[in-house]
């Protein structure tokens, strides 16, 4: 336990209720800037500046909770997961100078030219998806589109067969649950297993791209790895395909569905986009600050600090209100509004800031921004079916509806 004796405790905050997994932002509108948690034994923040200070303080403030689970494993579980457990920290869990020197080594293979590049594969591969959505009756997005896209353009990026999608889709879903859910002891031992059988997947292909590097992301990283073996490992080099074969996946499969779902319901939004859609690229910025799909972010303190009026000792776990700090009026005028044509929707804090900024950021945008651009012209009739309650996976990050219902419109 990291909590003083003095602590202003914020008893009702659990992030797995049904009411906040549901719609998380009116209590978080109420909350204190800082509070302890103790259903998490964690301190919330839930200001914008707060955050970016956060965020551009990483010798405070450590990464290197980010990936764990939230709740400690049970002993079984811990044991299933085998002796390479934990992993190494190589990217978003990293500290310097181990995350300089890794990060240093992705932003030469993770380059504009390697994402630029992919545009028209992400248009071709979307566009195929768009046509293949029902014309009549109701479908779900999330099966038809916002799910397949992301995870059959990173797994690409990476270089993963494109077989294995079903299969590398399925353990990314248990890998969300794990790390940032309440699994309870069995299904902890059975996520275990899954992520083990994961990570001796993303060793065996490594070790493969290393015998035959080819033209992906991974071959990119091994080459770097041939010409001086002291720059980055092959467990290192593992550790980022499965690292990276998460972040660039459920991220934005729900910040599509969110994006979708927030200009339906705003309907003259929808239409400002269809018949404008020089709109779509701050429309996209806008869903982020509005309803990220990254709803929280965690550091450790490595040190005592105050925030606002409230101490937080040294060691403690923070949890970063990234979809409140979006709505934070001290930032954001009238931050409640939904709004494409916002000038300063671009600001919010989605992609986190400083040395860990998102390092998919140009791709979750220009995927998001292709869909938008596609749907909008092929489909402006779109309506969210009515009545329907939309489910939230029950985690403390990762936000996005689990279907989403939409069918054309009478306009069609
Ligand atoms: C809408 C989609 C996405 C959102 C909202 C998002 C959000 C974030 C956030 C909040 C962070 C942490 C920043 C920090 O700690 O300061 C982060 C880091 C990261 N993201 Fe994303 N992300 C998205 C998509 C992606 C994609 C598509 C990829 C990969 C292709 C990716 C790869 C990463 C990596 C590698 C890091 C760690 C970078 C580092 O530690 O240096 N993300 N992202």
């Amino acid at each position: 336990m990291t909590a003083p004796s003095a602590r202003p405790a914020h008893a009702s905050f659990n992030p797995f209720d049904a009411a906040y997994l549901a719609d998380p932002y009116p209590q978080l509108a109420e909350s204190p800037a800082a509070f302890y948690a103790p259903e998490l034994d964690m301190w919330v923040l839930t200001r914008f500046d707060d955050l970016d200070a956060v965020f551009r303080d990483p010798v405070t403030y450590s990464a290197s909770i980010v990936q764990d689970p939230l709740f400690p494993l049970s002993q079984a579980a811990r044991a299933e997961l085998g002796p390479d457990f934990p992993l190494p920290r190589t990217m978003s869990n990293a500290d310097p100078p181990d995350h300089s020197r890794i990060r240093r080594i992705n932003l030469q293979a993770f380059s504009a030219r390697r994402t630029a590049a992919l545009e028209p594969r992400v248009r071709v591969a979307a566009a195929e998806l768009i046509d293949a959505l029902p014309t009549t009756g109701s479908f779900d997005l999330v099966a038809g589109l916002s799910h397949p896209l992301p995870a059959f353009m990173i797994f690409a990026l990476i270089g993963f067969p494109a077989a294995d999608t079903e299969l590398l889709k399925s353990w990314c879903g248990d890998r969300m649950a794990f790390s940032w859910g309440h699994p309870e002891p069995a299904e902890q031992l059975e996520i275990a297993g899954k992520m083990r059988r994961y990570w001796e997947y993303c060793t065996r292909f490594v070790a493969g791209r290393i015998a035959e590097p080819c033209d992906d992301f991974t071959s990119d990283l091994v080459r770097i790895h041939l010409a001086d073996p002291g720059q980055l490992s092959p467990l290192e080099i593992t550790s980022i395909a499965y690292g990276l074969s998460f972040a660039g996946h459920e991220t934005t499969t729900n910040l599509t569905s969110n994006a979708i779902r927030r200009l339906l319901e705003n309907r003259d939004q929808w239409d400002a986009l269809c018949a404008d859609p020089a709109l779509i690229p701050n429309a996209v910025e806008e869903v982020l600050r509005y309803d990220t799909s990254v709803i929280a972010w965690r550091r450790r303190t490595t040190r005592a600090v105050r925030v606002g009026d409230t101490d937080i000792p040294a060691g403690a776990r923070l949890l970063l209100m990234l979809g409140s700090a979006g709505r934070d009026a001290a930032r954001f005028p009238d931050p409640e509004r939904f709004d494409v044509h916002r000038e300063d929707a671009g600001r919010h804090l989605a992609f986190g800031k400083g040395i860990h900024f998102c390092l998919g950021a140009p791709l979750a945008r220009m995927e998001v921004r292709i869909v938008l651009e596609l749907l909008t012209a092929a489909a402006p009739d779109l309506e969210l079916v009515g009545d329907q309650r939309l489910d939230f996976p029950p985690n403390v990050s990762f936000r996005g509806p689990s279907q989403l219902w939409l069918r054309r419109g009478a306009r069609a």
